[in-house]
């Protein structure tokens, strides 16, 4: 078997973007299992950058097959709009497929995301409203509306029918909003159906038949460990899976179809929206980090909050996603810090706290306990070769190795693919 899964170790834009564009060169597929709009991959070839939300970021080899998997909660609108801009920077789409039983997203579902995070008030999640929870709630719920059923006019406009008028029932007693136009939106999203209609198949099916004839399947995360429903900082988690547990449900494959898999982290933390956040940094070196990591949302704009690197949270994400290898990546905005930190455990109480609480009110009162590293003032972005970097950044990894139990086999120095060291 020759498949790897790649997921986001933190809480998000750990660089999965590139990450995938790097093995993306060597894969056959690349399929996109969890999330929705929510995410904003970057990849950068030379002086261009591409932003992807729903696109898989495997997406600019025209040989590979990108997969929308049945898992990715999908916004035909932002799809749409997405692969126009693509299609000016020259990328093709004959080998994009998106999965038939992936839910759809609707007015609606951006709307109640709005809404519910006004009425939250201090609370808020800090969403990225893109109608990514509501889409879900309304797949457990089992109203959800899927492509194959946008796909077939008599069917979507029964079920848009009986949820617009449930939703307008809520919109306008419940929150005092607006209520929805069912005409306006049925013909939008028919427009968007005949124009999705050419991608959309059984994804899982294809994703089987690749394993088994030994293809390379690259399974691509969203978001991040830390944002994962059920292991995350609940409630300050999307509303999917984005581990790998959750690809497979998401892709439509067994546990068994995914051999590898690596972990993406920065080699600092950053975090966007609301929630703990046990090493963030409210100082002038969280303030350089952000400056110099260009630490601001791809999807929403929003600064990132940033903070040292956490070995609790890393050790969490080796055991929840099973890593086989980690990349640290993001090394280069280190340089020129005198001292670095990294949190190798907490303290509650005079007492050691090893494994992330579930607790968030618990995990709020924890202080990180940590080692402290030499920096270097060299600039690392042209390294390429381990031996290339400072004594000092090469003993920063491999402490991180150490402590978090994983190998470290891939390095980030930069947004370029290239800029990346293999060990
Ligand atoms: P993703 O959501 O995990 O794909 O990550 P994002 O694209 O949201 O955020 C990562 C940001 O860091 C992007 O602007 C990348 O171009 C940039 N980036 C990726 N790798 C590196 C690196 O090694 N060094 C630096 N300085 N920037 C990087
Ligand atoms: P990529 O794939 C970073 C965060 C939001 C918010 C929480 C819930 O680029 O790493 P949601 O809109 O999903 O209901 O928001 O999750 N969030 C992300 N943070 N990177 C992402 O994706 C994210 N996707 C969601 O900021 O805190
Ligand atoms: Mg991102």
């Amino acid at each position: 078997m020759n498949t790897i899964a790649l997921v986001g170790a933190q809480w998000g834009d750990e660089g999965k973007g590139k990450y995938i564009d790097i093995l993306a060169s060597t894969a056959d597929y690349v399929v996109r299992a969890t999330g929705g709009s929510n995410a904003g991959h970057t990849v950068v070839r030379g002086d261009k950058a591409y932003k992807l939300h729903l696109i898989p970021s495997g997406i600019l080899y025209p040989e590979t097959v990108n997969i929308i998997g049945n898992g990715v909660v999908l916004d035909p609108k932002v799809v749409l709009q997405e692969m126009d801009e693509l299609a000016k920077q020259g990328v093709k789409f004959d080998n994009l497929l998106m999965d038939l039983r992936a839910h759809i997203v609707l007015p609606y579902h951006k709307e109640f995301d709005e809404l519910a995070e006004i009425a939250k008030g201090a609370n808020a999640i800090g969403t990225t409203k893109r109608g990514i929870g509501p889409c879900y709630a309304d797949k457990c719920d089992r109203i959800g509306i899927r492509l194959v059923d946008l796909l077939d006019e008599n069917l979507f406009a029964q079920k848009l029918k009986q949820n617009i008028r449930l939703k307008n029932k809520i919109i306008t007693a419940v929150y005092g909003g607006k209520p929805l136009d069912y005409d306006e939106i049925y013909t939008e999203y028919c427009g968007y159906a005949k124009r999705l209609q050419p991608f959309a198949c059984d994804t899982g099916a294809v994703v089987y038949d690749a394993v088994k004839a030994d293809k390379r399947v690259v399974f691509e995360g969203a978001q991040g460990t830390l944002l994962d429903l059920d292991s995350g900082t609940y409630p300050f988690v999307t509303s999917s899976h984005p581990i790998t547990g959750g690809f497979c449900a998401g892709a439509g494959v067994g546990p068994t179809a995914i051999k590898e898999c690596l972990g993406i982290a920065k080699s600092y933390t950053t975090r966007v929206g609301a929630g703990p956040f046990p090493t963030e940094l409210d100082d002038e070196v969280g303030a350089h980090l952000r400056d110099v990591g260009h630490e601001y949302g791809v999807t929403t704009g929003r600064a990132r909050r940033c903070g040292w690197l956490d070995a609790v949270i890393l050790r969490l994400a080796v055991r929840i996603n099973g890593l086989t290898s980690l990349a640290i990546n993001k090394l280069d905005p280190l340089s020129g810090l005198k001292t670095i930190k990294v949190a190798v455990g907490y303290e509650l109480n005079g007492k050691c706290v090893k494994d992330f609480p579930a607790d968030i009110s618990i995990l709020e009162k924890c202080t990180p306990v940590y080692e402290e590293f030499e920096g270097w003032t060299e600039d690392i972005t042209s390294c390429r070769r381990f031996e290339d970097l400072p004594k000092a950044a090469q003993k920063y990894i491999l402490a991180i190795e150490k402590a978090v139990d994983c190998p470290v086999t891939m390095i980030g120095v930069g947004p370029d693919k290239e800029q990346n060291i293999v060990r």
